[in-house]
Parts: C-alpha cells; sequence; structure tokens
C-alpha cells in the first residue's frame, strides 16, 4: 500500500540547458511504472522540470525551501514560489545542509511546515555520522533528530510526509548500510512515528533508504519491508542508472 518512490538528488550538478535534454531523453526512454519517479534539481532548473515533466508521470521538487514565508530574506526561495513552480516535494534537513550550513533540527522543523502548509511533500533527511555509529548510538541518535525535526508539527499526522533515512557515513562514499542495518533503522522510524502520529500513519508513511544507493544494490535494499524506495545522489545523474533504478522498484 505505500507506492515506491525513487527521487533522484542531483544536489549541485547539471545547468538548466543539460537538464532540458536530459529530462526530454528520461521522459522518452521513462519504462511503465508502478512505482514513482522524482528528479531533485537546484532551483534554477525547476522552471525547465516544469517545462519538460509537467503533465507526465516523473514528479519533481527541490532540494531546500526557506523557513520564512515572504520577505526581506535575500537569497531564499519560499515554498510559495516552489509551489507556482508545480513542485510535489522538497528535501529538507539533507545532511549536507545540516553540516555545510548549520541548519538546526529547529530550524529543519520550520522548513517542514512551511512546505506542509503549500501542499508540499516534505522529504525530510536524518541519519548518524559514523562516530554515533561506531558508539552503538544510530537509532537513539536518528530517532531523536526526526522527532526534533518534527517539532512544532502537531498531530493530526502530516499526511504528506516522506521521510528519508541517510547514514552520513554512506553519503557519496560507496559505502552502503547494509539491508538488514536500513530495514532495522526503518523499523524504529516508523514506530516512533505511529507513536507520535498514530499508528495508521506510522504504517502509511514512506521511509526512504540514501546513501550509496546503485542499480547492484537497490533491489536488495528495497526487498525489506521497511524500505519504501531511495533517495539518490550519484546514480541519479546518469540517465542509465537512474533508468535501471526505476526499472527494479
Ligand atoms: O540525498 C541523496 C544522497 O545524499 C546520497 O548520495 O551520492 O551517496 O547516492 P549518494
Amino acid at each position: 500500500m505505500r507506492r515506491v518512490l525513487v527521487a533522484g538528488n542531483w544536489k549541485m550538478h547539471k545547468v538548466p540547458s543539460e537538464a532540458r535534454v536530459w529530462l526530454a531523453e528520461l521522459k522518452r526512454l521513462l519504462p511503465p511504472l508502478d512505482s514513482e519517479a522524482a528528479v531533485l534539481p537546484a532551483f534554477p532548473i525547476l522552471p525547465v522540470a516544469k517545462e519538460v515533466l509537467g503533465g507526465s508521470q516523473v514528479a519533481y521538487g527541490a532540494q531546500d525551501v526557506s523557513a520564512h514565508r515572504e520577505g526581506a530574506y535575500t537569497g531564499e526561495v519560499s515554498a510559495r514560489m516552489l509551489k507556482d513552480l508545480g513542485c510535489r516535494y522538497a528535501i529538507v534537513g539533507h545532511s549536507e545542509r545540516r553540516r555545510y550550513h548549520g541548519e538546526t533540527d529547529a530550524l529543519v522543523a520550520e522548513k517542514a511546515k512551511r512546505l506542509l502548509e503549500e501542499g508540499i511533500t516534505p522529504i525530510l533527511c536524518v541519519g548518524e555520522p559514523l562516530e554515533v555509529r561506531e558508539r552503538g548510538e544510530a537509532v537513539p541518535y536518528t530517532l531523536n533528530q526526526l522527532l526534533e525535526s518534527l517539532r512544532g508539527v502537531e498531530p493530526p499526522a502530516p499526511e504528506a510526509l516522506v521521510v528519508a533515512y541517510e547514514p552520513v557515513w554512506a553519503i557519496g562514499t560507496g559505502k552502503n548500510a547494509t539491508p538488514s542495518d536500513a530495514e532495522a533503522m526503518h523499523r524504529a522510524l516508523r514506530q516512533a512515528l505511529s507513536e507520535r502520529y498514530g499508528a495508521g500513519f506510522g504504517e502509511r508513511v514512506r521511509i526512504l533508504y540514501g546513501g550509496s544507493v546503485n542499480p547492484k544494490n537497490f533491489a536488495d535494499l528495497l526487498s525489506q519491508p521497511n524500505v519504501d524506495g531511495g533517495l539518490v545522489g550519484g546514480a541519479s545523474l546518469e540517465l542509465e542508472s537512474f533508468l535501471a533504478l526505476l526499472r527494479i522498484a
């Protein structure tokens, strides 16, 4: 009952003219899909995504959003702007934003709220750094991050929410969590969401795995009952590997 989602986080790759060609090719070569496909390019590419993908099976969205609704916030992009561009999704709390831009759980929670207000689905990223995993504290650390990043998002459940478990040590390193480690974490995240928002929601919410997903390891990860898809960086940039992931899903 949870539809698998394969979302490509392009990070700071591709310029709009390259993206236009890539997305048109994706549309042309797209296999019939049971799962859902989404691309998450940089802000300047979103108008291109709207033009090329609008009305297609492929959703698109942003990698970040402002915590503010509107106003004198130079350089920021509001949830309303993303809505107007037809975004279905936006990532919040990616570990690269937390690490390089000092984003806190409290800020991430504000961003998630702005998206929910506009009917955009936040893809909320959580995950532990290596030293925390080595201390054996990955689960409590990540659950705390999840609940703190949803502080102020009160019940009833935020139906439009996707969670992505991205262990920091697995991002862009070629090391992925084992399917059973991912499964254990996803189960714990689902349980925490059930406790906060009700068991029904815990069962409905999609939890993606992210961190060195590729066409070789994706099937094993997806075979886990609590893994509902992937948030994919590097392997989403090449058309062939993104298509391969969609065929697996
Ligand atoms: O958001 C996706 C991401 O952080 C994982 O990146 O390159 O390890 O697939 P990558």
